[in-house]
């Protein structure tokens, strides 16, 4: 039973983009692959259809979004077949790692095979645009590390990080941001000049926490700052009370800058110290194994 699926949880759709990359890698392998979006209503998929369960998230201050850990913790792991992690956040910090230990718990208590947890970087949408060039630079990573990820899986490799106690302490201690959304959300406000009621928050908030009341956006206090509805808006109308500063307004065209060849995806070599240099040891380590593999 060669049949996948990517259970996945996304605010602003980079999730999204990189569960189709993963659907479509394994379907050239000859699998056919669902991919399956967690949102507050999901109901719990049947599990023992699928051989093969990619469990995929983004990062939230170094944890999981709650409600794709809520969700996943429901399930009962022990009905599917074997499991494989591709979380993916904006930069490659270690402490990034911690994100996962929860699923390999469960997925160690399930008794069913792990195959592997892999990192993939896509850019921020919170804090900082990231400039397409380096968007580019991630992406081209990430192709690579897909690369590798199907190589070691075909190997029977099992790439995973050590455990480590001080990760799973500041992961913990982060999870304060969970409860810091909630009540973040008692300051968002909606520019009335600016909104014109599409009411596209309205309908794509994965936790159904905005509503138009007296034909105006209200909040109410389910929201897990997955910044879907302030970085969609396409007025630039949403604010996010205490993160304002750090809002990021408008969708990366990911396909887009994935097949422009003019940008040559080689951003963070100009910068020996800061934010882009961080990145570099990532994408030399990628490089490294993919010649490890591919011998190029
Ligand atoms: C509330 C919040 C917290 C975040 N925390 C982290 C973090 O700890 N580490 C990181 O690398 N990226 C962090 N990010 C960035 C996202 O992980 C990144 O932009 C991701 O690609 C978003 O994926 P999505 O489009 O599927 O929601 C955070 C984003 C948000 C909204």
């Amino acid at each position: 039973m060669n049949k996948g699926i990517v259970i996945y949880s996304t605010g602003t759709g980079n999730t999204a983009y990189l569960a189709g990359k993963i659907k479509a890698r394994f379907e050239e392998k000859g699998y056919s692959f669902d991919l399956f979006e967690v949102v507050s209503s999901s109901k719990r998929v049947d599990l023992s259809q699928y051989s093969l369960i990619v469990l995929s998230y983004p990062v939230y201050a170094f944890n999981m979004p709650v409600i794709f850990e809520r969700y996943v913790s429901s399930l009962d792991l022990s009905r599917g077949g074997s499991y494989l992690i591709c979380k993916q956040s904006g930069e490659p910090l270690s402490l990034n790692d911690s994100s996962d230990y929860r699923l390999l718990r469960l997925i160690a208590k399930s008794g069913r095979p792990f195959l592997g947890a892999y990192h993939y970087l896509y850019p921020y949408n919170i804090h900082f645009r990231y400039p397409d060039d380096f968007v580019k630079e991630l992406l081209n990573y990430d192709s690579l590390l897909m690369d590798i990820m199907m190589a070691e899986l075909e190997r029977g490799t099992v790439r995973r990080r050590p455990y480590s106690l001080l990760r799973a302490f500041v992961g913990s201690v982060l999870k304060i941001q969970r409860a810091g959304a909630k009540l973040n959300s008692f300051f968002y406000k909606v520019d009335e000049g600016k909104c014109v009621r599409c009411l596209r928050c309205v309908n794509l908030c994965p936790t159904k926490n905005i509503r138009l009341e007296n034909g105006k956006i209200a909040f109410s206090h389910r929201c897990i700052m997955c910044m879907r509805c302030s970085f969609l808006c396409p007025k630039d109308a949403i604010g996010i009370g205490m993160l304002e500063k750090w809002k990021v307004n408008g969708p990366y065209p990911l396909a887009k800058i994935e097949a422009d060849p003019s940008l040559k995806g080689e951003y963070s070599s100009r910068f020996e110290k800061g934010f882009y240099s961080w990145f570099k040891k990532a994408f030399a380590e990628a490089e490294r194994e993919h010649r490890h593999y591919f011998g190029k």
